[in-house]
Order: structure tokens, then sequence, then C-alpha cells
């Protein structure tokens, strides 16, 4: 008992696997000691602002800078004819299309870049950017896709009689692909044969990741050494320098690229913007450093958009409500240029997850992505890659099944989950989900609301409702979700041909402490306090004693970097297997310390001992002090280890989330009462970091369910591009958070751990949503787009003549 007792005290000194250390980064944080793109501050540095398009669509007559150029403290103003002879006017994008980096010929939404003017400061910038003159020719405005599809519009001039894109023939000259997975004809006839069907359009509209910290980068061009220092708020660093590399000619070893502290990024910081390029230009032609950083309404209406799918959902089932087959169509609006952050194969990102929990025996989905005159870039806001758009898809054609069979959604989930000894499961869209236990979560979930309770008081306000005594109604919003998050593996994942590993190289210093750098970077995760606690439970050193360093293209190895919630079940295995390096070196060296055989001694919490004899051992501290001080025969000197994780396949977080809210019918008005919230990351690295995680991705949630959206008008003009318009919620919106959670560890993953970053976001759009729903389903309501701010709420009680 007493040796039990005191291994606990040594396993939690190292505040290891699953202890809620507080987060190392808030000191700094909450002190204002944060390092973010704007500190950056160089001697002689200029600034950069872009002229941008009043216009969604029109044809650029002239430019005329000499006014700005006449302007004390400006240096220069660049448009597309001065990137030209650089081969620099277009850049390529992630998605395999190519993107105007300032205007060229003509411009095709409202914000794009059109010239960039470079002045001694951001004021004197923004005043020439006021002088510069273009001259524009309107031209009719796309902003419906379905209607881009059929009109004579061409809206890509430069590609119009392009047949084929990067994915496959195009259709038309709006049309960029068709993408599709499943079997068409199986699912057809299963939907043919069945006894109950259920079609509807599921629209998830566009809106945008909107963190804290808008884009920006620093270029600095040192001539004389021929080397290019970049900072950015850069989601992937090293992806960010290869293309710098590979669009300016510069060799990749004479670039160095860093992110420092990053004010969120959620999807936002992926993409590459025309600030980058024209930044490294100006600091390229000028030789001095250029910073360029965007002010809020750039970052709304000109970076990348998240969402924009017009899903076309028929699932069928059985009377009994066993589900038989699920068909969906997208119609994908990516805005004027196809730069959707997915993995290469994958231009509609993993949206073929759109079969959920639910063992469906066939399905099918195919994807046509459209031109419009909007922004583009559609990326994974706090979901990876198109997840929350397919768990929204299949978390709605639910409750349509539902009402169609007349059953209740929390049973027809529960008789159709795939079971727990059905993992792995194959899904018919070509998925191996890991591991998972769907009903116990579903079953827990639901006695933690008391859901047969809350049914009942549903019932009881309906009648009151009915008889004229309130006029609130109750919304039960239920979700089961099922995320897909980690990607590699290299085999199926790349970004513009870099295979989707990820790496962690540690080094340990002669004192027992220790530095370990990856190819990921924090946006507010959490990752200096969490992955050191993986590798003080691999390594058996305090996680206190553990820097963790991201970022830095110099230091760090190379990696694909965060989004997608990918750090942990990629850059976390490699910490783990590089951790296990370092344990095995240490091993040899223990062994010879205690002067017995390798296989004679045995891992111990922080220490290897000699088996059978506990109290011969040699600690972590003390094996790092003789990696360096002593001459082992065979061993080499030092401890140090490094691991890139190319992961064997992806990790399948779940959860199940109730979302319990009140409805005022004659004004719209929503109350929370009660948001529960259970998730299953697989082995947990630190409880608090994943409840901040939920309470963060739940409040964006809401903001998306409830308010949040870019929208346009028929001009093609953002009506919400700033934050008057475009809803971000406050304490005033945000309701209390109930979190829960199971504990189904992934079998692959080193440490059986899951993502969970973006799995609140995925599964807290649907169960507001479907609260809303479920408000008005006995009145007849079976879809109503989001976001459901109170005028739509209102109009859906004024359609279905609620009001009097
Ligand atoms: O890639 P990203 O960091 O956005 O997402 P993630 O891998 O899901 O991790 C988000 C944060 O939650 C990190 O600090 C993780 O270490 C932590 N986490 C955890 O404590 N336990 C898990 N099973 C998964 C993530």
């Amino acid at each position: 008992m007493k040796d039990l007792d005191e291994r606990e005290e040594r396993k939690d000194a190292l505040k290891g696997l699953g202890c809620s250390r507080k987060r190392v980064e808030d000191a700094r944080f909450t002190q204002g000691k944060g390092n973010y793109i704007d500190d950056v501050n160089l001697p002689g540095m200029l600034h950069g602002d872009f002229v941008r398009s009043p216009y969604a669509h029109a044809r650029v007559v002239s430019i005329d800078t000499s006014a700005a150029m006449a302007l004390d403290g400006v240096v220069a103003v660049l448009t597309a004819k001065d990137l030209e002879p650089l081969g620099l006017h277009w850049m390529p994008t992630l998605a395999g299309d190519k993107q105007m980096v300032l205007a060229d010929g003509k411009v095709l939404f409202q914000g794009q870049e059109v010239a960039f003017v470079v002045a001694k400061d951001r004021y004197i910038a923004a005043d020439a950017v006021e002088l510069v003159e273009v001259e524009y020719e309107d031209l009719p405005v796309l902003v419906n896709p379905f209607e881009a599809l059929k009109s004579d519009v061409v809206l890509r001039e430069d590609i119009k009689d392009e047949k084929e894109g990067a994915h496959g023939a195009r259709k038309h000259h709006n049309h960029i692909f068709t993408w599709e997975e499943g079997d068409k004809e199986a699912t057809e006839q299963a939907i043919g044969a069945a006894e109950v069907v259920a079609e509807e359009m599921v629209y998830y509209h566009r809106t945008h990741p909107c963190p804290l910290e808008p884009c920006g980068s620093v270029a600095s061009m040192d001539k004389v050494n021929g080397k290019l220092t970049l900072w950015g708020t850069f989601q992937a660093p090293h992806v960010v320098r290869t293309v710098a590399s590979l669009l300016s000619g510069i060799e990749e070893h004479n670039i160095r690229v860093i992110s420092p502290d990053i004010g969120g990024g959620f999807g936002n910081k992926v993409g590459v913007y025309p600030g980058y390029v024209c930044s490294i230009v100006a600091s390229i032609v000028t030789g001095v450093p250029v910073k360029w950083i965007e002010d809020r309404m750039d970052n709304l209406m000109a970076t990348a958009f998240a969402r924009d799918y017009w899903m076309k959902g028929r699932i069928s089932a059985t009377k009994e409500g066993k589900i038989t087959g699920l068909d969906v169509h997208v119609t994908a609006d990516h805005g004027a240029f196809d730069a959707c952050a997915d993995p290469t194969k994958f231009p509609a990102g993993f949206f073929h997850i759109v079969t959920g929990s639910y063992d469906i025996p066939v399905a099918h989905v195919a994807v046509d992505g459209v031109y419009t005159n909007k922004a583009p870039g559609g990326v994974a806001y706090r979901c990876s890659f198109r997840v929350t758009e397919a768990a929204y898809c299949i978390e709605r054609m639910i409750e349509v099944l539902a009402i169609e069979l007349g059953m209740d959604a929390a049973e027809l989930r529960r008789i159709n989950f795939i079971k727990k000894d059905q993992f792995p499961y194959q899904s018919a869209l070509g998925w191996e989900y890991d591991s998972g236990d769907y009903h116990t979560a579903w079953d827990k979930a639901l006695k933690a609301v008391d859901y047969e309770g809350l049914r009942k008081e549903q019932a009881q306000m309906l009648e009151d409702f009915k008889a004229g005594k309130s006029r609130k109604l109750l919304g039960i919003g239920l979700t089961h979700f099922t995320e897909i998050v980690g990607a590699g593996p290299v085999k199926n994942c790349d970004i513009l041909g870099m295979g989707m590993f990820d790496s962690c190289e540690i080094r340990i210093h002669p004192t027992g402490s220790a530095i370990a750098r990856l190819g990921t970077i924090s946006q507010g995760q959490g990752h200096a306090t969490t992955f050191a606690q993986i590798l003080a439970s691999e390594i058996g050193l305090p996680a206190d004693s553990i820097t963790i360093e991201e970022g830095d293209t110099d230091t760090a190895p190379y990696g694909l970097g965060t989004y997608g919630s990918r750090s942990t079940p990629v850059a976390g295995a490699a910490t783990a297997m590089a951790g296990r390096k370092i344990r095995a070196k240490a091993q040899m060296i223990a062994a010879y310390l205690l002067e017995v055989h390798d296989d004679d001694v045995e891992w111990d919490v922080d220490r290897f001992a000699v088996k059978g004899a506990p109290e011969r051992f040699k600690t972590m501290k003390d094996i790092a002090y003789a990696a360096y001080n002593q001459a082992i025969p065979g061993v080499e000197p030092g401890l140090e280890a490094v691991s890139y994780y190319d992961p064997p396949n992806m990790t399948y977080p779940f959860g199940a989330y109730i979302c319990v809210m009140e409805i005022d019918v004659d004004t719209g008005e929503h109350k929370i009462r009660q948001f529960y919230a259970l998730d299953d990351c697989g082995t947990r690295i630190n409880p608090m970091v994943i409840d901040g995680q939920v309470h963060g991705g739940v409040t964006e949630a809401l903001a998306i369910a409830m308010g949040q959206e870019i929208a346009y008008d028929e001009m093609g003009n953002c009506k919400t591009g700033t934050l008057m318009d475009f809803f971000l919620p406050t304490a005033v919106e945000v309701p209390n958070y109930q979190t829960d959670h199971t504990v189904t560890p992934s079998p692959h993953h080193p440490i059986g751990a899951k993502g969970v970053g973006e799995s609140p976001n995925v599964g807290g759009v649907p169960a507001f949503s479907n609260a809303v729903h479920d408000a008005f389903r006995p009145f007849g309501l079976r879809q109503s787009h989001m976001p459901h701010d109170h005028w739509r709420i209102w109009k859906i009680a004024q359609t279905l003549g609620l009001h009097d």
C-alpha cells in the first residue's frame, strides 16, 4: 500500500496524462506579454495596405497611382502589372486552382485586393489607399450558385475554355468540379424500394472563423545574406515556407518562417493570402521589412469564408425506423477562386463522414463546386474539412426522418447507432471508424438531462400554448456526432503534395529538463501545456521541466501544422513516439549504471529499476546526467530523439450534445435553459483544457447556429463585414455549459487519444438548430435554414400561423 501511494505521489508530481495542469501559456497572455504578429517591429519597417474592390464583379479599366505616390511617406504602390514580370500576379491555391494576388483585368468579389500601398506608417498607407484611382466597369453579378451554373456570365475568363479542372471534368464555365463517393446504384435501389423516405434541402450558410486577431505578416529580406524571414499568423508555417520558396525561387534553407503567438485561427490562417505575397515582394523591392496587418473588415470580407453548402439529402428507412440508405447531393459555393483548404484528393474535404454515427448499409454522395462573386477560400472553421457540414446534414436528416416516421428522434438514433462490437467499422462511404461506444454515451446523456422528464414538460408547455395560457415553446435539440480528425495518413492526405505526417524532436538537457519542438502551432489550444504532459508520462520528467516550442521553421522539425484537430492525433502521437525512443536509450544507460543486462531493468513512472529489486533504480534525471558525463560503451553521448509520425488512420471522436431551449413565439427570442455536452476523445490528456475547448467550441457553434453569417445582397455587397453586423456572442448570450465524457481510446494512437478541439463546433451547431426545429415540430416545421436569429425564428412562427 505504501509503495502504491509513493508511486502515485511520483506520478502526480509529473503532472502527466489526465492531470488538469494549469495552462503555462496563460501567465504571459494574461500579463500582456504575448508576442503577436503586430508586436513584431523592426528597424526601418514599412507598412502595407490594400486598395480593395468596391464591386463584386467588374472590369478594371485603369489604375492611377500617381496621387498616392505623391503623398509624403509613400514608398511604392504595387499593381498586378508590377507583379506580372515576377510571375506573382496570380498564385496557386491549396485546392489546385489559381487566384489573383492583385486584380488582373477584373475583380471577382467585393473586397478583392487591387493594389498594395507601401508607406512609412500604417496611417499614411491608409490615406494613400484612398488616393489610388481605379476605374471600374461593372459586370453582372452572380451570388447564387444554382443560378451561376445556368448563367451565360463567365466569372473566370482565365479558364473559360478549360474542360478539366484540378478535380476532373467541368460541366459549365462556372463549374469547378464534381466529386463523388459511394455506390450510387445500390443507394438508388435502397431508396426506391424503401417503406419510408425523407427528403430535404439542408443549407449550411456561409460564415467566417473571425479570430480575435486578424491575419498579418512581416517580411524581412536580408539582401546581403540572401535570407528571407517571414513572421506571420500561419497555422502551417513549414508549408508556408515551402510555398514561399516555390513562388519566390529563394531556396528553402534561406527562408525562415516564424509563427509567433497567434490570437485564434480556427482555419482562417491556413490559407495563403495576397497580403503575404505582397509583403514579401515589397520587402524584396524596398530592401527593408514590410508589415501587413488586416483590419476587421478586411478579415471578414476577404479572407477565407467557411461553409456555404447546399445539401440535398434523401434518407430511407423501414417502417420501424431502421435506416436503409442515404444519398446527398451538395452544391458548394466556393466563391471567386477555389481556394478551399482540403487535402488534395478531397475537394469536398471529409464530407463523406455524412453517414455520421449510424450503421447505414448503402450511401452515395456527390458534390458540385461552383464559382460565384464571393470571397474565396472555404476553410474548416473549427471542424476537420467539411465535417461540420456533414454532421449538420445527417443530424437534420435524422430529425426529418423521425418526423416522417412519427418517431422519437432519440429512439431513432439509438436503433441506428453503429454498435460497440462493430468497431473497427467500415462506413458505406469508405471510412474505417477506429473505435466507439455510442449507446453508452447516448444513454448517459439522456439520463443526465432527464430526457423523459423534458419531453413531459415540453408536452405540458405545448398544451399551455394551445390553451392560450403561455406563448412559450420548448425545444429539445438532440445530436450524436462522429468526428474524423487527425489527417494523414500520408498515403491518403497531402497539402500541395506534402504528406500529412507530423513531428516532434526532443532534447533532454544534462540536468534532467527538456525541450521538445513540434511541427504544429498552437493558436490558443494550450499545446505548451498538454504536449509537455504527454512527454512527462512517457519519459518521467515533470511537465514543469519541459519546454514546448512550435512555429519556427529554423528550429522545429517539418510538420503540416495545426488545423482539423490534428495536433493530438498526429503530433501528439509523434511526441509519444519520440519519448519512447528517449526511453529506449535511457534503458541502456540505466542498465549500464546499475550493472545489469538491459532486459533486467523495468520502467516505473520516472525511473528504471532492477526487476525484483525496486530499491535499485536510476531516475530519468540521473540517466540524463549520465548521458552527458559518462562514457558508456556502445552508446552515443547525449539524449535526443526525433519522430516523424504517419498515422495509420484518422481518429473518430464522438459526442452526445443536448440543448434545451425555450422560444418566445411572439418575439422569436430564445433562452438556452441547458446545454449538455458529452465528449469522447479517447484518452484525455488534460481535462481542464478539454473543458476549455468545449466551452469555446460550443460558443462558436451557438454563434453560427443562432446568428452569425456572411451575407451578400444581389449586387454582391457583403452585408456583414463589420462586428456591428457579424454576430459574435458575448457573456450575455452564452449559457452555462454542462460538460461530461466517456473514454473510448483510439486503438492505433500510441496513447489512445483522439482530437477534441473541433468536436464542440461539429456537435454544437446541430444541437442548437435541432432545438429550434424541435420546438416547432408539432406545428409541422421540417426544415428552416440557419442562422436562427430572432427575426428568422419569429418568421417561422409567422409562417406556421402561430401569430395572431
Ligand atoms: O489540433 P488542435 O490543437 O486544434 O486540436 P486537438 O488536437 O484536439 O487539441 C486541442 C487541445 O486539447 C490540445 O491542447 C490537446 O492537447 C488537448 N487534448 C487533450 O487534452 N486530450 C485529448 N484527448 C485531445 C486533446
